[in-house]
């Protein structure tokens, strides 16, 4: 029970360099055009606290009655899952994915079988593959757009076809959007999967592109039926948010604008950061995606863990092992942090990897 990937992230030696979040770097305060004289301890808050409903629901195009309030991406994650699934169930998965979506299945009982993104394929979703997986007990697929940790992006109609083989199955599809709004501006213009069908619950948070994470300002969008049920579970689990969160998180929606524009110039100069220093590392296989935070780059000649361990020792940089995602050849980069850091961070890397030799 619990979260390996989660524990080493939380235990990890503080580095100078770090590159292991996925995140943008955080937000200030200030930004959110508000002041702590404005912020009440207490408010409405029963199945939402209304502003911010709306606001959630205006910023996604969806009905309020679709729309679940929650503590982060995470507990959209697992409200949505408590409520499809039961023990013995099948779920379909990304691989490699986010550690704490299988984790969380199996601690709900549920059975996992993968469906592959491969990286020499860019990391695509090939449905056929999801159909040579699915079986009568499959309840759910779970996949993440952008993908972590491959900022991979998943278009309407590969979308579209996953949720016809879903439905054909009597199962549902989550997608976890919690990287979403970070695809670069000049990208297609990509909406939530929900907008595609009742057989899609999506899950999304202010956490990743906005550098928000201390807020825990997430939702799931869902049919109405499937929202109230979430509605109710949460329940068992937290029965009001903090409500001074609530409030800055309507703040944090009033400032969308400011928000999305500071992470697109911010990513915009850590790509650059990126490709001058990796872009064309010849020790690294590597997959350049339509945006994001985070890169997944194979190491030729493999010893990750050997790579990720001297590179926290003798160039004070860490990254997260790919075996954490499934994938022990790949390692992670958060680009999403202090620009000079990361800069620093990613010619550390260049280096530490002209002199890898392999395991
Ligand atoms: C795919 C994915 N979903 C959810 C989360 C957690 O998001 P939140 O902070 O909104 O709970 C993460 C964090 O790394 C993530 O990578």
């Amino acid at each position: 029970m619990g979260s390996p990937y989660m524990e080493w992230v939380k235990t990890q030696p503080p580095a100078e360099f770090p590159l292991v979040t996925s995140g943008l770097q955080f937000c200030p305060l200030s930004l959110l055009d508000t002041h702590l004289a404005a912020i009440e301890i207490n408010g409405p808050s029963f199945y939402g606290h209304p502003p911010l409903l709306d606001a959630v629901a205006r910023h996604c195009g969806a009905d309020p009655d679709c729309v679940v309030l929650t503590e982060g991406t995470s507990m959209a994650n697992h409200l949505a899952m408590a409520c499809l699934l039961r023990s013995g169930d099948e779920v379909l998965m990304e691989r490699p994915c986010y550690e704490l979506l299988p984790s969380l299945a199996s601690y709900l009982g549920a059975t996992i079988r993968p469906f592959p993104r491969r990286s020499e394929d860019r990391f695509r979703i090939r449905p056929e593959d999801i159909r040579k997986a699915i079986t009568p007990a499959t309840r759910l697929i779970v996949l993440s757009n952008l993908h972590n940790p491959s900022s991979a992006f998943v278009d309407e109609a590969t979308l579209a076809e996953i949720g016809d083989i879903a439905k054909d199955a009597g199962a549902k599809v989550l997608v976890d959007e919690v990287y979403l709004e970070s695809l670069r501006p000049d990208s297609v213009p990509a909406r939530s999967a929900f907008h595609l069908g009742s057989q899609f619950v999506t899950t999304n948070s202010l956490t990743k592109c906005y550098g928000l994470n201390g807020l825990r300002c997430g939702w799931a969008l869902a049919e109405p039926d499937l929202a109230r049920r979430m509605w109710r579970l949460n329940d068992l689990f937290g029965v009001i948010p903090a409500h001074p969160a609530e409030q800055l998180g309507l703040a944090a929606f009033g400032a969308i604008d400011k928000l999305r524009r500071r992470t697109s110039e911010h990513m915009a100069v850590n790509w650059r950061a990126f490709e001058e220093t990796l872009g064309s590392h010849p020790a690294l296989e590597l997959f350049h995606p339509p945006g994001g935070t985070v890169v997944f780059p194979r190491l030729r000649g493999g010893g990750v863990d050997a790579f990720g361990a001297r590179l926290l020792r003798d160039y004070g940089t860490s990254v997260v092992p790919g075996r954490f995602f499934g994938s022990p050849e790949h390692f992670r980069i958060g680009l999403g942090g202090d620009a000079a850091k990361v800069r620093a961070g990613l010619r550390r890397i260049a280096d530490a990897a002209s002199g890898h030799t392999g395991e």
